[in-house]
């Protein structure tokens, strides 16, 4: 008899221990992070499917976002969408704070190939990159890693490199698990609450960073998913 496939769980090496920005910025930062990461989320039927649907948003953005060849993938990660762009026809260059994420996501299938146009090893606080570079910067499952005032200055930073477009993916607060979540970690009875934006806060947020948003795509079941992919361009 086979042994039983391993399935993802709470004591994977790459699922973060603590909450907040200074932790999740040195977290990845690891070999053996890097190596568990796409096991632990997305290996799972439950998670492919999360991740289809996360792509299916993104193409969405894309899609309205006129004009673009070439996209920053910040932080590109272990190469999640990196090669799924790359057959869109986009001219990718990959970043991320982590070497070890990095290097994970040149060695995969569609992480090389000549519309890869390179991998830079950059803090999103402060890019290594001049100004109006690429035609656009895309960054997933990043900004409730971090603070709000924190994410305002990397809106700009991203404002700057990029001539035109932002495809940005945000957590929000109309969600049960949310409402629930909220509630105990007020009454001391859970963990902290969420980092969650409401609507109002995240207009707030991009226009302090001097965009504009066209689109906000809801990825998945209201009520359920609390995820947003924000299609912006400098205002
Ligand atoms: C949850 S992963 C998301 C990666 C990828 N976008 C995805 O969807 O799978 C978060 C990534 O952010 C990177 N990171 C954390 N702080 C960063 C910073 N200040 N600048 C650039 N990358 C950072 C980490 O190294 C890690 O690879």
């Amino acid at each position: 008899m086979s042994a039983p496939m391993k399935k993802p769980g709470k004591s994977d090496p790459s699922r973060p221990r603590e909450d907040g920005y200074g932790y999740k910025r040195d977290f990845y930062r690891s070999e053996q992070v890097a190596e568990d990461y796409d096991f632990h989320r997305f290996s799972s039927p439950e998670r492919q499917k999360r991740n289809a649907r996360k792509w299916a948003a993104i193409r969405r953005a894309l899609a309205q976002a006129t004009g673009v060849r070439t996209i920053l993938d910040l932080p590109c990660g272990t190469g999640r969408f990196t090669g799924g762009l790359t057959r869109e026809g986009f001219e990718v260059v990959g970043s991320d704070i982590s070497m070890e994420m990095l290097r994970k996501a040149a060695s995969i299938p569609g992480g090389s190939g000549p519309a890869i146009r390179g991998y830079v090893q950059a803090n999103a606080e402060a890019l290594p990159l001049r100004g109006d570079s690429l035609d656009c910067v895309m960054s997933i499952r990043f900004m409730m890693h971090v603070d709000p005032a924190t994410r305002v200055r990397m809106l700009r930073e991203f404002a700057r490199v990029s001539r035109r477009w932002m495809i940005i993916d945000y957590r929000h607060k109309y969600t049960i698990r949310y409402v629930l979540t909220n509630t105990f970690g007020k009454l001391g009875l859970g963990r902290a609450p969420l980092s969650r934006v409401s609507r109002k806060e995240l207009e707030a947020e991009f226009a302090a960073a001097g965009l504009a948003i066209r689109d906000v795509i809801r990825v998945s079941t209201p009520l359920f998913s609390d995820k947003w992919v924000v299609l912006a361009e400098r205002a």
